[in-house]
């Protein structure tokens, strides 16, 4: 079912090209501006009187903004605004080579509005959605031509968000797809190629960012303001995920989340929150309604993040194995004036077992045990797991989740070594998975899955994430950096500790680990008959 199987056309979309964009609400203006600003002549329709209008002096507007800030020259903006025109009916975007659509989020309005398109343009146009939900085979079930219908994925503010979906229906000619993927790359933005499934790939891949933050909050595993200080002061995201679903709004991101739910007949990977049902039953929508999360009504304090209180710096640690993806941490424990002392036994172990002794604690990073249960295994009762960071050489703060039978000076020892290392320490609960490595791990669960399905290749996932939403990596080569048998272990941990499907590991990351295994085994071999010659 990839767009490669259908018949191919020979599209091109000329710089030239007419383009007409229907809807001119947040996403059709956007889109207006990112194609004039390409060099097409626009058309812009909307069937509410005036609104097209209205979207270009709105435009106007925040094009003066980027004179004021020395971006752009007032001729610029004028050439640009006057290569968009309003069309008063349908029938004057007769000329257009591709028409995009960003009108309401309704399959019978959309399949309507392509269906007289049809008839009012030339046969060879091509008719591209902005969907943000809809399968475009649905759309196109109701066309002549679904064969030239295909799915144009802006990301709001359309003239910033660098990625472009580009969404092939059952129908859908690849030659299509291939040349609004041209397009698209031309005006500067990142395309990635999916078929049409629930979510496509950012609005699918997405959905364990918030998740996991919500089940962790739910288990009362952090506080809000800690989860979201954790999420960027130790994963390098822009955004905490309570932050960003305050900023969307609960219920878009309440929808989008039973939407992807229902649409894969309730795959437990999707299920929605109760916490977040709560909040729209309530009406607390987020900034919109000036309460979600946080409380954005005047003078509202909130509760800022729960950091460690101060506690005494080591002179030294003693480190016992491979500390594999956390390596980067010995230096900056080193640069602050603590003797790492012991054995780094590079690859004798992929850092499951390595460890750190800092006074009477054992630290070990995070692999979905809990940590009671690692502490019990080990025999060593003062274990605390500290958790994933994106790069352990520039992350702000750090989770820590002691044993339950860790002491309170264990506890000391360990947020004292972290905190003498530049970081601020955020002590969580004994969760598995912690917080960033769990998100981490089920990003990249949900992206291998993608691709395992023929939605997409592991290169768009990591494009889309990082273009669509500001990831600060792809979750994929993340995951291969830090190792794909240790995140493929930590989704096993979480699914036999919380015994649920939600937590099951994509074949393909499975067959990827064993592959990543089969490599690394090949690679000492090699490395040892290098050695004997
Ligand atoms: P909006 O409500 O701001 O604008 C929609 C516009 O379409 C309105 O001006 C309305 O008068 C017009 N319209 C409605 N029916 C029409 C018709 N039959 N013919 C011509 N114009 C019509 O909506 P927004 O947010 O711009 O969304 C538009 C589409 O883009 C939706 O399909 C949405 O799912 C999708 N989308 C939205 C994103 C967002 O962040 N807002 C992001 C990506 C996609």
């Amino acid at each position: 079912m990839s767009h490669q199987q259908n018949q191919s056309s020979t599209d091109t979309l000329a710089p030239q090209s007419v383009i007409a964009v229907i809807g001119a609400g947040t996403m059709g203006e956007g889109i207006a501006q990112v194609a004039a600003t390409a060099g097409h002549p626009v058309l812009l329709f909307d069937v509410m009187a005036g609104a097209a209008s209205l979207a270009l002096q709105r435009m106007a507007t925040g094009l003066q903004r980027q004179i004021d800030r020395g971006r752009m020259r007032a001729e610029q903006r004028d050439a640009l605004l006057a290569r968009i025109q309003v069309a008063e009916s349908l029938s004057q975007l007769a000329p257009a080579q591709l028409v995009i659509e960003a009108v309401v989020e309704r399959l019978e309005v959309k399949q309507q509005l392509f269906g007289d398109l049809e008839s009012i343009c030339s046969a060879n146009v091509i008719l591209a959605s902005n969907t943000s939900s809809i399968s475009l085979t649905a759309i196109g079930s109701a066309l002549q031509r679904p064969q030239r219908l295909v799915g144009m994925h802006f990301f709001n503010p359309a003239p910033v968000m660098k990625l472009v979906e580009v969404i092939s229906g059952l129908e859908t000619d690849s030659g299509v797809a291939d040349s609004v993927y041209r397009l698209a790359e031309s005006w500067g933005k990142q395309a990635v190629h999916t078929q049409s499934t629930p979510g496509f790939i950012v609005n699918r891949v997405a959905r364990p960012f918030y998740a996991e933050a919500l089940r962790v909050l739910q288990e009362g595993g952090s506080d809000i303001a800690s989860i979201d200080a954790l999420i960027k002061g130790a994963g390098g995201f822009r955004m905490g995920p309570f932050e960003l679903m305050d900023l969307i709004g609960h219920d878009i991101n309440y929808a989008v989340t039973c939407s992807v739910f229902n649409a894969y007949y309730q795959d437990p990977r999707f299920k929605p929150s109760l916490i977040q049902q709560d909040l729209v039953n309530a009406g607390h929508l987020g900034r919109k309604s000036e309460r979600g999360f946080y409380d954005y009504r005047p003078g509202a304090v909130n509760p800022p993040a729960t950091l460690a209180g101060p506690q005494q710096a080591p002179d030294s640690v003693r480190v016992e194995g491979d500390l594999g993806p956390a390596a980067t941490l010995l230096e900056r424990m080193q640069a602050a004036g603590i003797s790492v002392l012991g054995e780094k036994g590079e690859g004798e172990d992929e850092g499951e077992s390595a460890l750190i002794r800092v006074g009477s604690a054992v630290l070990q990073l995070c692999n979905g045990e809990l940590s009671s249960a690692r502490a019990v295994s080990s025999g060593e009762p003062n274990l605390v797991q500290f958790d994933l960071a994106l790069d352990y050489a520039q992350a702000t703060m750090i989770a820590l989740a002691p044993a339950d039978q860790a002491d309170a000076g264990a506890i000391a020892d360990a947020v004292g070594l972290f905190q003498a290392a530049g970081f601020e320490v955020c002590l969580i609960d004994d969760i598995p998975g912690m917080v960033l490595m769990r998100t981490l791990c089920m990003l990249a669960n949900e992206g291998f899955d993608a691709v395992n399905q023929r939605v997409c290749s592991e290169a768009a996932v990591d494009i889309a994430m990082q273009g669509g939403v500001n990831y600060p990596r792809g979750p994929l080569s993340w995951a291969r950096s830090l190792g794909l048998r240790r995140c493929l272990g930590v989704l096993d941990q979480l699914a036999g500790i919380y015994g649920e499907e939600r937590y099951r590991a994509s074949p393909l990351l499975r067959r990827q680990a064993l592959a990543e295994a089969v490599a690394e085994v090949a690679k000492v071999a090699n490395n040892k008959q290098g050695a004997l010659r």
